[in-house]
């Protein structure tokens, strides 16, 4: 085991971890309702706090406000290219906060169910991309949400444009974010 690399160790995940990527070029073609909800499905396997599972995926497949609303809370011209948006929402009222010091691990539990679906979506060759640097109230107004529930992140899903440019992934290496023992 010690001397196999990531891919001989466990090949199947990570292929697919590898080819995930964030795609920031769609070609428009729809994503069925069926596939989206299976893609969806991935975030119930999603380990949570105490299992709160706290969270709901709002699905924007169709134009009209809430689709306009998220073009204008990330003001970039690719994202109009997807055909689709899944806009992860955590309920803070739901999750789980450490008694010891009040820490709300809402963020924490949504991040791994979006990561599910993203993993999902590579698998059935869709891509995604993480978007977390939109404008928050401007999405929780146009998809009617609760009080308690944030809108943690812009998933765009849909099949990659023909002329993509798929982005190198440069990444720390296993020295630089390995330690045993302590810091
Ligand atoms: C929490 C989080 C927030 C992100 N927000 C954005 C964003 O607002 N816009 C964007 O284009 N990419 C965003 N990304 C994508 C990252 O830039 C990307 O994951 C990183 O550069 C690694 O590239 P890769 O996903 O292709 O492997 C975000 C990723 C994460 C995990």
């Amino acid at each position: 085991m010690s001397n196999n690399t990531p891919i001989e160790a466990y090949p199947h995940f990570y292929k697919l971890s590898a080819a995930r990527y964030s795609c920031r070029n769609y070609n428009r073609e729809p994503v069925g309702r069926d596939v989206l909800t299976a893609v969806v499905d991935a975030a119930r396997l999603a380990p949570s706090a105490c299992n709160r599972q706290p969270w709901v995926f709002v699905v924007v497949d169709e134009e009209g406000p809430a689709r306009d609303a998220i073009m204008k809370a990330y003001d970039r011209e690719w994202i109009a290219s997807a055909p689709a948006f899944i806009v992860a929402c955590g309920n803070h009222a739901e999750a789980w906060h450490r008694p010891a010091d009040g820490k709300d691990h809402t963020d924490v539990d949504v991040a791994i169910a979006v990561e599910h679906i993203c993993l999902a979506a590579a698998s059935l060759g869709l891509q995604t991309c993480w978007i977390c640097n939109f404008n928050a109230p401007m999405v929780a107004e146009a998809l009617n949400l609760p009080e308690e529930m944030e809108p943690v992140a812009v998933i765009p899903i849909g099949h990659p444009a023909e002329n993509n440019i798929v982005p190198e992934k440069k990444r720390k290496t296993t020295d630089d974010i390995l330690r045993w023992g302590s810091f």
